[in-house]
Formats: structure tokens, C-alpha cells, sequence
């Protein structure tokens, strides 16, 4: 089999490439590694910058989501008595929007069978060969059958665990990580949301989120331990001691019920550089991680694609190399600043096990600062919203 572009990874990163491409007139296979059931059956976070929105738009799919997001104006903050609200609209004239990354997964593959597009699903063994070459070519077997497809460029699509980002030679990838000891388990009901906007509260107890999807679907998350197991908390649990780390005013009204998905994520914030070997392109969660403090995941991805696929279309379209050799470093310029936002909230709110009391004082002024100053809430803002590509 011959391709243009041979993408791993059928989650929203390589799904939206291909889509992107394939109304450019360019070629591309998808290799996924699991069934397109298990891809949908993953619960992720569902917060949309303009951005991501935008390159929706582009791939001509973002009817469903135009119809069904919510648009987000601001957010509340809460720390211990502080409460506050952060105006995104007057700060900064943009908003973000509520839609889930699930059902952005659905709409994408949607369109890539509508048009025909090539996804191979239970792929195993998936090996790229000759990316440092001019003829790249990758391999993998699917029911113990081998295929090759040989390409012009490999997109390395395929997530954190993917086998894309171990394709560089140790000799010039370099990784940057931080872990934190902590993870968020995380609840979705089938209940009304219990505000309009997100509630970000840090409270003595730990941090705790509510989110949303829809008028009858809410998403909540609190910190948990990092040897905790969904099991170990009953809903009851759960919803007790969510109300205990939020504003009594949001307490007394959340809407309780059962879960329909409680899972744990440990958190993580990831770099690895460069972005591009060869004729090889990491983008999304492959080549980064953020905690989800600030939902900037799926964001960063979007970032990656908007520039890869401006690169390959202007290669193939003018035969100009420059978008795709300023890749890496374009993407990472942006990467790092979403990774510093994501981290730096992730700080201001969560309790650290070695926290002590002039740490907690620290964060404390950092969040009164924040309540207090019009400039610091629009720095806040404008990053919450995505910075520009
Ligand atoms: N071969 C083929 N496919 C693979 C392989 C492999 N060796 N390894 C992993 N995959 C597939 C996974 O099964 C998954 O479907 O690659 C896909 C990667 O998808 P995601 O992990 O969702 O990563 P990405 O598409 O970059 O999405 C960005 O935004 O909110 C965040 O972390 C969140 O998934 C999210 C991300
Ligand atoms: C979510 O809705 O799942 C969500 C929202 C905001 C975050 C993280 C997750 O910062």
C-alpha cells in the first residue's frame, strides 16, 4: 500500500489531520491500535479553545458542535473563603466552549467514513522504518497478517504510550517531565450542572472541579490519592466529599446521582524535543502532556495539527519546505507556555503532601493577587482561552 501521509494514532490528533488533509487532496492511511468502540469509550476532558473550534471549522466538521457546545464567558475560582469570577469576555473578547472530546472523536470519525477515509483498527506491532530517509515506510500486522504502507511523512499520532516518540534515537530526543503526587478521580452523572460556569476550588481538603457537558450531564473531579482505585470510593463518597472541598452556596444545591464513568488519572506534565525527525512529525499527547488543571490536552493537540498541515499543505501544494522544517519549533514555542499555564494552575490550586505552612501562605497570596488584579486576571484569561497560533 502506498500513502502521502501515514498516520498513527486514531484519536482526535490523527482523525483531525487526516480529515484536514483529505479536503487538500492529500492521501493519508490512520493505524489504530484499538477498536474505533474502545477510541469512543474514552472519557476526556471537554473544553474547546476558538482555536480548536476554528480548525473544526476548517475540517468541515463542526456542525453537531456548532449546534450543541455551550459557550463559557468565565469561570469561578475558590480558594479555602476567596471566591471570585474571571471574565474571559471582557478581558479578553474571546470565550471557550463546552463540548466534549468524545463526542468530538465521534463527529471526526463520522466524517472520515463519509468520505471514504482509510482507518486500520487492531493494528498491532505498528514500526516506522527510514524516517531519517526520503522514503519512509511503516509496518504493522493485523490479525498476524504483516502490511507495509510506504509514504512521504509519518504523523506520530499514537498518544503518550504510542511507539512514534521512541522512533527518535535517545541521542536526540530529550524528555522533560515533572509528576505530581497526586491524580483526579473523576465522576460523570446524568445530572444538571450545579452552575452555569466551571467551579476551580482549592480547598483545605484538596482540589476539586465542576464541569459539564450538557444541561443534564455534569462532570465533576476531585484530587485523590495516587493509590486510589475508582473502586475505593463509593458515589456516596464521591458526592460527600466533593461538598466539602466547594463554596457551601454550590454544596447546597449540587444535584446528586449515580455515576455513569468514575475513573482516576495521575497527572503529568510532559516535553519531549524535537517535534520532527526527518520525514517523522509527534504531535499531540505523543510528544506532550499537561495536567488537566486549565484543560489545555486536547488544545495543545490542536496547535500541533494547525501547524503540521499548514507545513504539508504548503509542501505539497508550492514544493516549499519552510512550514514543515519551522514545525518543531513552532509547535514547542506554544507547547511550553501551555505547559507552564497548566502547571502553574495546577500549583495555585491542589494540596502537596510536603506542603508546609509558608507554602500555604504563598499560595494563598498568589490567589488573593489573582482576585485582586485586573492585569493578572487577564494574563489568566488570555491563557485559559489559548494563547494565538
Ligand atoms: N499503534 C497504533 N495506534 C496507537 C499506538 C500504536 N502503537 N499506540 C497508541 N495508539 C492510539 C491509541 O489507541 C489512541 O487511540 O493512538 C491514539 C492516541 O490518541 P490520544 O491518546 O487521544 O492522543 P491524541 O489524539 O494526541 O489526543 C490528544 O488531548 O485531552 C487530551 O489526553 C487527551 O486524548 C487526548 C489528547
Ligand atoms: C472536563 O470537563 O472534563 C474538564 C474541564 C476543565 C478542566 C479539566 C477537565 O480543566
Amino acid at each position: 500500500m502506498r500513502t502521502q501521509v501515514a498516520i498513527i494514532g486514531g484519536g482526535p490528533s490523527g482523525l483531525l489531520l487526516s480529515q484536514l488533509l483529505h479536503r487538500k487532496g492529500i492521501d493519508t492511511v490512520v493505524l489504530e491500535r484499538k477498536t474505533k468502540d474502545y477510541v469512543l469509550g474514552r472519557i476526556r476532558a471537554g473544553i474547546l479553545e476558538v482555536g480548536f473550534v476554528n480548525l473544526m471549522r476548517e475540517a468541515g466538521v463542526a456542525d453537531r458542535m456548532d449546534k450543541e457546545c455551550f459557550a463559557h464567558d468565565g469561570t469561578v475560582i475558590s480558594f479555602g473563603e476567596t471566591q471570585f469570577n474571571i471574565d474571559f469576555k471582557e478581558l479578553t473578547g474571546s470565550n471557550v466552549v463546552v463540548y466534549g472530546q468524545t463526542e468530538v472523536t465521534r463527529d471526526l470519525y463520522e466524517a472520515r467514513e463519509a468520505m471514504g477515509g482509510q482507518i486500520v483498527f487492531n493494528t498491532e506491532n505498528v514500526t516506522i522504518h527510514g524516517a531519517d530517509s526520503d522514503a519512509p515506510h511503516v509496518t504493522y500486522t493485523v490479525d498476524g497478517t504483516e502490511h507495509r504502507i510506504d509514504c512521504d511523512y509519518v504523523a506520530g499520532c499514537d498518544g503518550f504510550h504510542g511507539i512514534s516518540r521512541q522512533t527518535i534515537p535517545l541521542s536526540i530526543r530529550k524528555e522533560y517531565e515533572k509528576l505530581y503526587p497526586f491524580g483526579w478521580l473523576g465522576v460523570l452523572s446524568e445530572t444538571p450542572p450545579v452552575n452555569d460556569e466551571l467551579i476551580y476550588s482549592g480547598s483545605e481538603r484538596g482540589f476539586a472541579l465542576c464541569s459539564m457537558r450538557n444541561e443534564n450531564l455534569s462532570r465533576y473531579y476531585i484530587q485523590c490519592s495516587l493509590s486510589d482505585a475508582p473502586e475505593d470510593w463509593t458515589d456516596d463518597a464521591f458526592w460527600t466529599e466533593l461538598k466539602r472541598r466547594i463554596p457551601a452556596e454550590y454544596a447546597d444545591k449540587l444535584v446528586t446521582g449515580p455515576s455513569i464513568e468514575k475513573s482516576i488519572a495521575p497527572l503529568r506534565s510532559f516535553v519531549t524535543e524535537p517535534m520532527r525527525w526527518g520525514r517523522l512529525f509527534l504531535c499531540g499527547d505523543a510528544a506532550h502532556i499537561v495536567p488537566p488543571t486549565g484543560a489545555k490536552g486536547l488544545n495543545t493537540a490542536a496547535s500541533d495539527i494547525h501547524y503540521l498541515y499548514n507545513g504539508l499543505v504548503q509542501m505539497y501544494e508550492t514544493g516549499k519546505s519552510d512550514g514543515i522544517d519551522q514545525y518543531s519549533e513552532k509547535a514547542l514555542a506554544r507547547i511550553w507556555k501551555a505547559e507552564r499555564f497548566s502547571w502553574s494552575t495546577t500549583n495555585l490550586l491542589h494540596r502537596f503532601p510536603d506542603q508546609n505552612a509558608f507554602d500555604l501562605k504563598m499560595q494563598k497570596a498568589d490567589v488573593d493577587f489573582l482576585r485582586g488584579n485586573r492585569e493578572a486576571q487577564s494574563v489568566f484569561a488570555q491563557n485559559y482561552v489559548g494563547l494565538p497560533y
